[in-house]
């Protein structure tokens, strides 16, 4: 199985995201790690500790926690997600199970299996800016980061220009787009193509014991909610989901080769990510964007992950 290690801001789609990778055969999810980005740092932990525990997945990734960064814009997602991030379930947690900081158990991960950690980055990218920063050796030992961000052709979220992700951190995003690993950028440009319809919950099997799906009967329908107050629209978007399906089946996305760049100090552009689309390029290219993706493929691949994770 090949090694992931998943960094989140739980979130429902990130939640999504993570029952798909706890249960697929074909990946060993080695580390979850949790991050500020749709609520508070101290809430993202909770929020992914108690993920973990109530999934009970068969192998249990070890858990790492950050601090999110000194200051943020004043944004978060509790608007499409719930105040706690996860449709007001606010998730039990036990006090017993063993938290690492986040940024060091990624460098540990990454140092004991070189070359062979893919490392999912589903929210803001400060944990992994940190670990970089922290332990500079290890970007010629990840394998590949395969990141949930950015804008290709411009239009943002959180913001006309930015995604959230490199705008609640655009320091750290920066730092990671520059650092010198093997990236994939899955941007919204694609993410948001592969909005799911209303029956996503009606192609999944109803087990009331399986914790999986009754988890995901609370989160699905608060998010089809959500997304129809917030943003007018009568589906969802898992952006994180099919950034995962981009780590278990690339052959379902088109990449480009790219030299991308995030705005840090903009005005009204802060977050924007930025290509060097010119005839005559002159930034280096520095990663694979995905600029098409085939969406019954990447739809069929979550609902096959969130069919096993309900079957357990
Ligand atoms: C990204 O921002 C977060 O709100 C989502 O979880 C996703 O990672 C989409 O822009
Ligand atoms: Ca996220």
């Amino acid at each position: 199985a090949r090694k992931v290690i998943i960094d989140c801001d739980p979130g429902i789609d990130d939640a999504v995201a993570l029952m798909v990778a706890l249960f697929d055969a074909e990946l060993d999810v080695v580390a979850v790690t949790s991050t500020a980005g749709n609520v508070p740092a101290d809430q993202a932990g909770r929020n992914l500790q108690g993920l973990v525990e109530r999934l009970d997945p068969p192998r249990r990734p070890r858990i790492g926690v950050g601090t999110g960064p000194k200051t943020a814009p004043p944004v978060d997602g509790t608007d499409l997600n719930g105040t706690d991030g996860l449709a007001n379930l606010e998730l039990v947690v036990s006090s017993l199970h063993q938290r690492h900081p986040a940024e060091k158990l990624i460098c540990d991960e990454i140092r004991a299996a070189p070359e062979e950690v893919t490392l999912v980055a589903l929210g803001p990218m400060t944990n992994i800016a940190r670990a970089l920063q922290r332990d500079p050796m290890i970007a010629a030992q990840i394998g590949r980061i395969v990141i949930m961000g950015g804008a290709y052709n411009g239009i943002g979220n959180v913001t006309p220009a930015a995604e959230f992700n490199c705008h609640f951190d655009a320091m750290a995003a920066r730092t990671v787009f520059k650092s010198r690993t093997t990236k994939t950028l899955i941007p919204l440009d694609v993410t948001r193509q592969a909005a799911f319809a209303l029956d996503l919950l009606d192609q999944l099997p109803n087990i009331e014991s399986s914790p999986a799906s009754q988890l995901l009967h609370q989160l699905i329908p608060f998010v089809y909610r959500s997304h129809r107050q917030s943003l007018g629209i009568e589906g969802i978007y898992l952006h994180d989901a099919v950034a995962l399906a981009a780590v278990l089946h690339p052959e379902f996305f088109e990449m480009e080769e790219m030299a991308g760049d995030v705005e840090t100090t903009g005005e009204i552009t802060l977050g924007a990510t930025v290509f060097d689309r010119r005839e005559h390029r002159a930034w280096a290219t520095n990663m694979e964007v995905a600029s098409k993706i085939d969406v019954p493929r990447v739809q069929d691949c979550v609902i096959q992950g969130l069919r096993a994770a309900i079957r357990g």
